[in-house]
């Protein structure tokens, strides 16, 4: 994935450029770059780690100018090194690349190369870029680019600067995101908002395909294809600046999971018509005449995302009586899904940059699927290709675990099985009432849970040596301690696993010995008793229950060892509230940990590779 960033004006670019890198450090974080161009030559500092080693370089050895390139870096081609890190050079120091992507065919570009005597000082792909560059250069940057791109097969987002032509910086996108900042005799490259927020507010999204030649002047965007001017809308960014950053929070996963009201309450903005109490999503292109012919649903996605499209299963089933299958979207492009034009497909991604989810949505549309997509970016590219899109209005997420993301998504997925069943008049104007007042009050729900949630920060220092944890439950509780066990995972780094409580007994049992800590979600009515069955299996084997249970339902804390209660709503619905605790759990549990909460090692937030 990585993260890009590009400067051009009348400022000095050295800490525009590390400002920026750590507003995108999200993207990946094991090394760290710049190249900076003072009219003449262009001196390059990289270093492998965090930005804070890169900026201790600076100190040392700063660079002087008003032209440069930045990059965080996620390894894929070639381990964390400072030769690795980019920005990358050719022989000569007279060009200099940052990339995000993969350049799939960069082996056998590399072998000519080779053997046409260039030598290369790393491991990456991205080298051959740049040495390619160098050779079909002939006096015209933007000439070059292009020629070279012909040559590229894979993903990538580029931005590109040459020594002899110190007035311009160039970019390309394919199929990695990236966005141009234009501003006041200055302007920017980045791969995404946060970066340059600090600096303006009207921003270019580029297509694929897209080229943009930037002076401090000018922005001109052209075809990479055809080299004919495109046009694409100058985007007014609204997000507060704070809304961006962490707002006097220690992390930001703690700003994020505290910022789920707000996040759920804009969610939900313009999706009840108070008059009729229906659910509405203005400019959705799905004509109820396309949804009583929907006869499957498929729901793709990945990681969290993908937990939220368990629980949108069991919503939309339940809701509709339309069949509905969930697939990791790695899995769905490659297993030749059954889907037709009868199908909808609905992706569900946070960043909308997903690779593996973008793929399985061109699947989808290949195949005549109408695609929806349930995203947090509007200009990202799975929100642009989609047929139809419903946003969740999360604000920015730059934890690499997802919290506000999940719930939100949550919430588009009820109010789309609702606006689904109204739709098909399988709801009575009672049932849609009431489950709209209960969708309306999960915001301050949340907050109560929120403001009470002292208890699960000593529960969690509690289980901090724990080598082993189980998740368990039934139904929606299942798929809501898959997503706990997962956050768990992400920023404790403690084994954990999810298990469908009624499962067990089949085999994971034998792990249950004295002392081991299970937490159990029993919110659903129907299933309770089955519950504290499984919950009494566990604890004659000696384990210590954590019980997270509805009020009403006090007296599971005969069951269990410790109970974490939370408001009752509609039984659907319990997911958005049972997943708070868990959030809670896993945040304070990597924090007593002492671990990198916002940057698990190993990870990265949007994952633009396959
Ligand atoms: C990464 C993130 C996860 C996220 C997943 C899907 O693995 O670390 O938190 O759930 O990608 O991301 P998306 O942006 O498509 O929701």
């Amino acid at each position: 994935m990585c993260g890009i960033i590009g400067y051009i004006g009348n400022r000095q670019a050295q800490s525009i450029l590390t400002n920026g890198l750590r507003k995108l450090e999200y993207r990946g974080y094991d090394s760290a770059g710049i190249a900076v161009s003072d009219g003449t030559s262009i001196a390059v500092r990289k270093a492998k780690g965090r930005i804070d080693v890169l900026e201790q370089q600076l100190e040392q050895s700063s660079v002087q100018g008003q032209l440069g390139i930045g990059h965080t870096r996620w390894a894929t081609h070639g381990r964390p090194s400072d030769e690795n890190s980019h920005p990358h050079f050719d022989q000569e120091g007279i060009f200099s690349i940052v990339h995000n992507g993969i350049i799939e065919n960069y082996l056998e570009l590399k072998q000519d190369l080779l053997e046409q005597g260039v030598s290369f000082t790393s491991e990456t792909d991205t080298e051959v870029i740049v040495h390619l560059l160098a050779r079909a250069y002939e006096g015209d940057l933007v000439t070059a680019v292009r020629t070279v791109v012909k040559q590229l097969r894979g993903a990538f987002a580029l931005a590109v600067m040459c020594e002899h032509e110190p007035d311009k910086l160039v970019a390309v996108r394919y199929a990695s995101p990236l966005i141009i900042g234009v501003g006041q005799g200055e302007n920017f490259i980045a791969s995404d908002i946060p970066a340059i927020l600090e600096h303006t507010r009207d921003v270019f999204v580029l297509d694929d395909g897209d080229m943009a030649i930037l002076t401090k002047d000018r922005v001109s965007l052209h075809s990479m294809e055809t080299d004919e001017p495109v046009v694409r809308e100058l985007v007014r960014i609204e997000w507060d600046k704070e809304q961006a950053e962490k707002d006097g929070y220690e992390h930001y996963m703690l700003k994020e999971i505290y910022e789920q009201p707000r996040a759920l309450r804009n969610t939900l903005v313009g999706r009840v018509d108070e008059r009729t109490q229906k659910v509405a999503f203005p400019g959705l292109n799905l004509t109820p005449q396309a949804i009583t012919g929907i006869d499957k649903i498929f729901i793709v996605a990945c990681g969290t995302a993908y937990h939220a499209g368990l629980v949108g299963k069991y919503v939309i089933e339940s809701l509709t009586q339309i069949p509905v299958e969930v697939d990791v979207a790695s899995e769905f492009r490659y297993r030749r899904p059954l889907v037709g034009k009868n199908s909808l497909t609905i992706v569900v991604s946070q960043s909308g940059e997903t690779a593996d989810t973008l793929a399985a949505l061109r699947e989808a549309k290949r195949r005549g699927s109408t695609v929806l997509a349930i995203t947090n970016v509007v200009g990202s590219s799975i929100a642009r290709e989609a047929d139809d899109v419903v946003a969740t209005i999360a604000g920015p997420e730059i934890a690499v675990a997802s919290t506000k993301a999940y719930t939100s998504q949550l919430l588009a997925f009820y109010l789309f099985a609702v606006y689904l069943a109204q739709e098909k008049l399988a709801l009575s104007e009672q049932e849609r009432k009431q489950l709209i007042q209960a969708l309306k009050q999960l915001p301050e729900q949340v907050e109560n849970i929120l403001d009470n949630a002292d208890h699960i920060r000593s529960f969690a220092e509690s289980i901090r040596h724990e080598k082993n944890l189980f998740f368990i439950g039934r139904g929606l509780d299942y798929a809501v301690a898959l997503e706990g066990s997962l956050k768990l995972k992400e920023i404790s780094y403690i084994h954990s696993e999810a298990y469908a409580a009624g499962e067990l007994k089949h085999g994971t049992l034998a792990l249950i010995e004295e002392g081991t800590q299970v937490i159990a979600l029993v919110t659903q009515a129907e299933l309770f008793e089955k519950m504290i069955s499984n919950i009494t299996e566990v604890k004659a084997r000696g384990a210590h229950v954590l019980g997270i249970t509805l009020e009403e339902n006090i007296e599971l804390h005969r069951s269990v060892d410790e109970v974490c209660l939370i408001p009752a709503t509609e039984p659907l619905f319990t997911p958005i509230l049972s997943v708070i605790p868990l959030q809670l759990i896993s945040y304070y549990t990597s924090l007593a940990l002492g671990n990198d909460v916002d940057r698990p090692r190993n990870l990265a937030k949007s994952v633009t590779v396959e």
